[in-house]
Order: structure tokens, then C-alpha cells, then sequence
């Protein structure tokens, strides 16, 4: 962030911290304590800017702000995003994380930490929308977790990931979800064809995992935005890597793929991918309109839902939405083609997107895009439905609905050669693009199994 003595422009800024604290439905005492207006400015402001805004009247909250931890115990999901909320904070440099024990790296009253705040706050949103944890709570959430006397943070020991630790409760090893009874609960619920939250899917079937799990960031740099990705520390290679030369090797086969580059930052290589749904103008950031594949498809993350999740009904969609409903079309196929070839099975509805720009609805570039090394080599499915034979990631099944794609089986059967030529040489791509020979042999699995290139359904 830019710091400046300009007297003009700290007072501008601390206008927009604001307003931007009124948007998150702050309380008019926070919005002091962050800026120092006075609560007489900071009425008038919510009255010129946020009251006739009729179509998206801003809330605004009385009465006392926050003070329980316990309401981040209340249930598994709420405590699971307030642990996400928490490696925000370590990310946006409001926490330092040594071995877990948290320091407060952030100043109340300082409109930079004030900033910082707001970052991390919106990057929970992105992901959690709407919202369990009130800009209120997160702000409690950073307070406590700085004071250590009731809140700290552990690593389970079952799944590994950050957890939320009630430092006044008896310890406990696992977190929530991972010694929650939901899962045996799950198991009967799949057999009565009950719905099943995403989040117990996830555990109970990895490679249909919702992801938005890895820290990230919205970062500046020159005038663009771009969302970093950060590894953490049970990682077992360099994601951060594979992921880039996924991407680099995506746009080599035809593919719309984002832009992306590898930052070093504070020791630790950041997979900075240049976020789509804004562009800078004059005055800040135009926001394009976008829809995930979700809506597109109008399903739901979870179990019954699934039966939706498929590229030819995308494609379809993409019919409907498109500007360029037939490039589009070709263009989804590719992806689905790349996805095949590297085993990218993570695929699911929220990693496809369309996006609005000044000319109309577009699908999204490509993003998201990580090998799964696995062992079997006689199938292997994708997230969603490819074609007739289900979501089997196998040539003839990639044909079987190629004209949903609006492609002749030649042309298809050109697209799938293509991409394959390509991918073939994925180790040289790799290595040219600093991936390790350790990651590199992990990973290798993952591209080009000899199921890919089987033409038809094996026997029975
Ligand atoms: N370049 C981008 N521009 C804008 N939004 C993006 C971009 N890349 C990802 N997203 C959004 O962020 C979400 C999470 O990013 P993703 O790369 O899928 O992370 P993860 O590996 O955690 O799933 C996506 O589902 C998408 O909605
Ligand atoms: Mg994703």
C-alpha cells in the first residue's frame, strides 16, 4: 500500500476505510476506534452514501459488539470458517505465526491494519457468502486470538489442518469436523438419499473437494489485483508450483488459461493468479458480473445435487449465456479434454465459470488446474458427467457427446490428438518451469493413464 504524509489523502483514505467498515455493517464504535471520526461524521457519512442506495441498504448495529468465544465452538462449520478466518489474518500480516503460538502484528487506530482487516474479512467473504461471521465477530476473533488467553490455534492431528483451540477447554487433539459423529451420520444419510452438507462430502470424498480451503489473498501490484495462493506447512511438494505449470501448460494446448507467475514472498514461493472479475479503471476497479457453474447449472454443492453436475448440461447452459455460445462450446470441450489428460479431477461446478464483460457473458479463463496423482490405470473419473458413460475420463467417452460441444467426432478426435501431443511432453514443461524432480516424479501418475486413451467401455 502506498503510504503517504499528504494530509488530503490520509483523510481520504480514512473516508473510504469507512465507508468501507459501514458496507461490512460495522458498529459506529469500531468505525471510531478504526478511524478516528467521530460518530457525527460517521452518521452523516452512512446517510450520504449507504441510505439511498435503496436497492442495497446497508444495515446498521446497535447494542453491545461481541465478547464470547464460545460462539466460535457453536458447531463444526462455524468453527471451521473462523479457523480460515484466523490464517487470513496470519496471510494479510494482522497475526505472526510462530509454531502456532500467535503474536498481533496489527494497531488499532492505524488505518493500515484498519485496511488489512477489511482484506482479510473480504477475502473470508469470497469464499464464505453468505457470511456466518459478522465483520463484528471477525474483529473479536483477531482481538482474542491476539490476547491469548482463551483462543489460540492447533493443528489437528487427524487432518492436519488449522484449527481453533479453546485454550480454557479440556485439550483436544482432532478438530471439530474430524471428531464430529457427522460422518457415521453421512454414511446412513447416503444410504437413505438424504442431503449431505459439502463439507462431510469433502472429507468422505477427496477428489470432489470444494477447495477454497488453501490461504489466499487479493493483492495489488502496479494497477491489477491478483489472488495469492499460499502454500502451508503440511504440503507435501510445491503446489504452489505444479499449479503454475498446470496453467502454463493448459495455455499451450489452446487453452484460455489465467495469467499466473510465481512470487517469492517472505521465503515462500505464492502462486499469484491475476483475478478475472476486475479491471482497473480511472478511479479503482471495475467489478465484471460472475457466475460460477453452480448457478449456471443450478445445483447445489452437495450429494443428490450431483446428478447436475455435468459438462454436456454446462455446455447447454453456455447455449444460453454465451456471447460466443460456439467458441465456448469448443472451449469447455478442450478443458474437459486437458482436465483427462492430467487427471485434474477437482473439476467440479465451482471451478467453471462465466463472467460479464462490456460485450456480454464469456465463459472465464481456465483456473484451478492441479494434477491428482493416483494409482489406478484402468479408470478414472472426472468430478462431473463427461458423456454417455458417465464422469470416466477415457476417449470414448469424450466423443460420445462431442456434438453437445458443437464438434463433429473428426473434430473432436483432432482436439483430443492435439492436446495429447502436447501433454506428452509435460515433463520437459515441468521442469522448464522449476518444478522439482521430486514433485515432478510424485505427480507423474496423473498424466496421460493408460485408461485416458482406451476407446471403448472395457467389457461387463
Ligand atoms: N483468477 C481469478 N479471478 C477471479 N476469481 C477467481 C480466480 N481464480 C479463482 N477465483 C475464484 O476463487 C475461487 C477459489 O479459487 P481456486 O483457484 O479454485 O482455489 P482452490 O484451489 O482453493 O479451490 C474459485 O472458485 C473462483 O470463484
Ligand atoms: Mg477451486
Amino acid at each position: 500500500m502506498r503510504v503517504s504524509d499528504d494530509r488530503y489523502t490520509r483523510d481520504r483514505e480514512r473516508l473510504d476505510l469507512a465507508l468501507r467498515l459501514i458496507h461490512h455493517e460495522a458498529r459506529t464504535f469500531t468505525i471510531r476506534q478504526w478511524t478516528g471520526l467521530s460518530d457525527d461524521r460517521i452518521r452523516k457519512l452512512y446517510r450520504s452514501y449507504c441510505m439511498d442506495q435503496a436497492a442495497r441498504r446497508v444495515a446498521r448495529h446497535r447494542g453491545k459488539s461481541p465478547r464470547q468465544c464460545a460462539f466460535f465452538f457453536k458447531n463444526a462449520e462455524l468453527n471451521f470458517q473462523a479457523s480460515q478466518l484466523a490464517s487470513l489474518f496470519v496471510v494479510c500480516g494482522l497475526l505472526r505465526g510462530s509454531d502456532l503460538e500467535l503474536e498481533s502484528l496489527y494497531r488499532v487506530g492505524s488505518l493500515e491494519s484498519g485496511t488489512l482487516l477489511c482484506q482479510a474479512y473480504e477475502a473470508y467473504l469470497e469464499f464464505h457468502a453468505p457470511a456466518s461471521i459478522s465483520f463484528e465477530h471477525a474483529w473479536f476473533l483477531l482481538t482474542a486470538l491476539s490476547r491469548r488467553d482463551e483462543l489460540g490455534v492447533a493443528r489437528c492431528n487427524a487432518c492436519g489442518g488449522v484449527r481453533l483451540r479453546d485454550l480454557l477447554a479440556k485439550r483436544r487433539l482432532a478438530c471439530g469436523t474430524c471428531e464430529s459423529p457427522d460422518f457415521n451420520a453421512a454414511a446412513e444419510a447416503i444410504e437413505e438419499g438424504k442431503r449431505i452438507p459439502a463439507r462431510i462430502l469433502e472429507q468422505l470424498e477427496p477428489s470432489t473437494s470444494m477447495g477454497g480451503a488453501r490461504p489466499k489473498a487479493t493483492l495489488e501490484d502496479g494497477n491489477r489485483l491478483w489472488i495469492g495462493k499460499f502454500p502451508e506447512k503440511a504440503d507435501r511438494c510445491n503446489l504452489q508450483r505444479i499449479e503454475y505449470a498446470t496453467i502454463e501448460l493448459a495455455r499451450r494446448c489452446g487453452i484460455a488459461a489465467c495469467n499466473a507467475r510465481i512470487e517469492p514472498i517472505g521465503g515462500r514461493d505464492v502462486l499469484m493468479v491475476e483475478r478475472f472479475d476486475r479491471a482497473p479503471t480511472d478511479g479503482g476497479y471495475l467489478r465484471f458480473g460472475f457466475v460460477s457453474g453452480l448457478t449456471l447449472l443450478d445445483c447445489d454443492e452437495d450429494y443428490l445435487d450431483r446428478e447436475r453436475w455435468s459438462y454436456p448440461l454446462l455446455a447447454d447452459e453456455l447455449r444460453r449465456w454465451s456471447e460466443k455460445p460456439d467458441e465456448d462450446r469448443i472451449e469447455l470441450f478442450r478443458r474437459i479434454v486437458f482436465n483427462a489428460a492430467v487427471t485434474n479431477n477437482d473439476d467440479h461446478p465451482r471451478n467453471h465459470a462465466v463472467r460479464r464483460t462490456a460485450r456480454g457473458w464469456r465463459l472465464t479463463p481456465a483456473y484451478d488446474l492441479v494434477p491428482a496423482p493416483m494409482v489406478s490405470l484402468e479408470r478414472r473419473d472426472l468430478a462431473m458427467a463427461i458423456g454417455t458413460y458417465g464422469r470416466t475420463a477415457s476417449v470414448y467417452n469424450l466423443l460420445s457427446q462431442c456434438e453437445r460441444f458443437r464438434l463433429t467426432v473428426e473434430a473432436a478426435r483432432r482436439e483430443i490428438n492435439k492436446i495429447v501431443a502436447i501433454v506428452r511432453a509435460w515433463r520437459d514443461h515441468f521442469q522448464a518451469h522449476s518444478v522439482s524432480t521430486k514433485d515432478t516424479d510424485y505427480i507423474a501418475s496423473a498424466f496421460l493413464p493408460e485408461c485416458f486413451f482406451f476407446e471403448k467401455p472395457p467389457e461387463g
